[in-house]
Order: C-alpha cells, then sequence, then structure tokens
C-alpha cells in the first residue's frame, strides 16, 4: 500500500522498458512507483533462468507475488526454504539473510517498506548469471 501519493498512478508494463536494476546486475525492472513517504518501491523485476543472487540482506523489508517463472528463496536467518511459482507471495523482513536461485525465467511484483539496497553476505558480491543466460537481457 502506498499512503504518499495524492494522485492516482497508471503504469502499462506492456509499455514501459525494462531497466537494469542499480547494483544487481543481471536484473531488470519497471518501476511503478518510489513511495514519497517511506522510499519503498514498487516494481515488476525479471531475473532469468539459472541466475543465484547470494546471500544478501536489505534495510527494508520486501513481499514478493510471482507472475510467473520459479524460484527457490532460502531464508539463512531462519532456516526456512520457499518454492515460489506463479501465483505466490512471500514477505522477507529486514535484516533477514536470504539466498534465491532462478529456476526459470522469472517475473514478480516487488514491493520494499523503505529505499532500496542490498548488502552481499558472502565471498559472491553480484548476482550469478549462467554464460547462456548472459546479456539476454530482460
Ligand atoms: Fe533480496
Amino acid at each position: 500500500m502506498c499512503l504518499g501519493h495524492t494522485e492516482a498512478i497508471f503504469v502499462d508494463t506492456q509499455t514501459r522498458a525494462w531497466e537494469g536494476v542499480p547494483g544487481v546486475n543481471g536484473a531488470h525492472w519497471k518501476v511503478f512507483q518510489v513511495d514519497p513517504r517511506t522510499g519503498g518501491v514498487q516494481a515488476l523485476v525479471r531475473f532469468p533462468a539459472g541466475a543465484v543472487e547470494p546471500p544478501h540482506h536489505h534495510t527494508h523489508g520486501h513481499w514478493i507475488y510471482v507472475e510467473d517463472g520459479a524460484k527457490l528463496v532460502e531464508n539463512l536467518s531462519r532456516g526456512t526454504r520457499y518454492l515460489l511459482s506463479g501465483g505466490m507471495y512471500l514477505y522477507t523482513p529486514a535484516p533477514d539473510v536470504h539466498r534465491v536461485t532462478y529456476l526459470s525465467r522469472c517475473t514478480f511484483l516487488f514491493v520494499s517498506d523503505g529505499p532500496f539496497d542490498l548488502f552481499w553476505d558472502g565471498p559472491e558480491q553480484g548476482v550469478i548469471i549462467p554464460p547462456d543466460a548472459a546479456g539476454q537481457g530482460a
């Protein structure tokens, strides 16, 4: 939910171009809006098949709703695993450390409850992209 805007916001995702997510190589998004009160981001996000987000955390909580594709989210802070596909929702609170593996190209809604950031918690300092997915863009 966004409480900060006083005007309606309309986005046609079919006509908006994918853009690279700052600091998250291999990921693309279409940002719908940034909440002026919280700085939270509302966006459609896509990762290629085979991509892996190594262990990382955020200073904000975030929820996702998978539109299509499949991904495995491992919450390393809590020892839980979630296999997500179309129609599934997951909220991850800050600052839980999590690792995400994309089992197929995956498109999902992403909403953060604060300004987007990302901190890597292991030796890998970026998304691991399989060679066959590199350069494919969104
Ligand atoms: Fe994350």
